[in-house]
């Protein structure tokens, strides 16, 4: 009787086993029959009803169940265990040949392509590429370009003041008396950078960018100005255009001038750009005031020279038709991967 029961268990047990479908059941199931308080456990709790010729075999018949059962339970276990890693390796397959996705290449923004592009225009001219600090002295945005400290002109430009006697440049020009005061003529020069006014609307950042020039030799005419500014022009914006050069006044030239181009959107014959003239201002320019000279100790009865000074904004606006300056600003690489 008790061999049948034994048999039973044993069946009920096996059968268990192999019904489990994961990990979690197979556990459940070894609590239920091997346990503390499992089915199992609990038959060797009859051994003290049993008589004394009964135990052994009992007790031995037990073990056995027991030991079958824990070795079903270590060979289902492993199957599972292979099933699982089998099924989570089917789960996570990287297929490789998928092509991969490449990283967006990025590219130069747009003001530091117009940049390089005008700086090589020039060098080919035989300019070379000279840079300033950005917090300057007041005596080289300002002093040094013959405007001293109650010059009205200085008005013409809104100065962010950074300390005393220290602005954010107002204009790459700083950069004239820097390479004068540490070199004699000839000099052939553009410093581009950014500049800084207390200005800010449509038309005006308060940061934006600009390339100073400036040619001192002996004998140079208003004339060779105006032939490096028309060959500039020609190669920036790819075809000969009209210049025209109205009066005008800087503090550190002398005569100065402003500098326009025949409207590059209408050619001349008037548009909204142009505001209806058929011309567009590009830069200020003039020959060298004889008090820079002065103040840089040259000798201004055997040296001359010109110096202009353009925004690469301005520029880069009209090479592309860009209608709003912002949009250098606001780095949206939507307007960036245009170029
Ligand atoms: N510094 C002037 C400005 O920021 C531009 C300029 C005008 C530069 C005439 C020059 C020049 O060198 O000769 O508006």
């Amino acid at each position: 009787m008790v061999s049948t029961e034994l048999a039973e268990v044993r069946a009920t047990a096996l059968a268990a086993v192999e019904a489990a479908e994961d990990l979690a059941a197979l556990e459940a199931v070894r609590v239920v029959w091997l346990g503390k308080k499992g089915k199992i456990s609990r038959l060797m709790q009859r051994m003290g009803r049993l008589s004394a010729d009964e135990r052994p075999a009992f007790g031995r018949a037990v073990n056995e169940l027991k030991g079958e059962v824990s070795g079903a339970l270590a060979t289902r276990r492993t199957a599972l265990k292979r099933a699982e890693g089998a099924a989570r390796l089917a789960a996570e397959r990287i297929d490789v040949t998928l092509p991969g996705r490449p990283p967006r290449l990025g590219s130069l923004h747009p003001l530091t392509q117009t940049r390089r592009e005008i700086e090589s225009i020039f060098q080919r001219m035989g300019f070379a590429v000279e840079r300033g600090p950005e917090v300057e002295s007041d005596y080289y945005n300002f002093e040094a370009l013959n405007l001293p400290p109650d010059h009205p002109a200085r008005d013409m430009q809104d100065t962010f003041y950074v300390g005393p006697g220290r602005v954010l440049r107002t204009h790459t020009s700083s950069v004239q008396g820097r390479v004068m005061a540490r070199r004699e003529p000839p000099i052939q020069i553009i410093a581009p950078g950014r500049v800084y006014r207390r200005d800010s609307d449509n038309t005006h950042s308060p940061m934006f960018h600009q390339i100073e020039g400036l040619l001192v030799d002996r004998e140079v005419s208003f004339g060779d100005l105006k032939g490096v500014l028309q060959s500039f022009i020609n190669q920036i914006f790819g075809r000969p255009l009209p210049l025209r050069f109205r009066p005008s006044y800087f503090p550190f030239t002398e005569p100065s001038a402003e500098m326009d181009v025949e409207c590059v959107m209408c050619g001349g014959s008037g548009c909204r750009v142009c505001g209806h003239t058929g011309w567009l201002e590009i830069l200020g320019c003039g020959m060298v005031d004889p008090n820079v000279f002065d103040l840089a100790g040259y000798d201004t009865s055997r040296v001359s020279g010109f110096a202009f000074g353009l925004g690469i904004e301005r520029i880069a606006m009209l090479k592309h038709a860009i209608p709003d300056l912002r949009l250098f600003f606001e780095n949206d690489v939507r307007f960036l991967e245009q170029f």
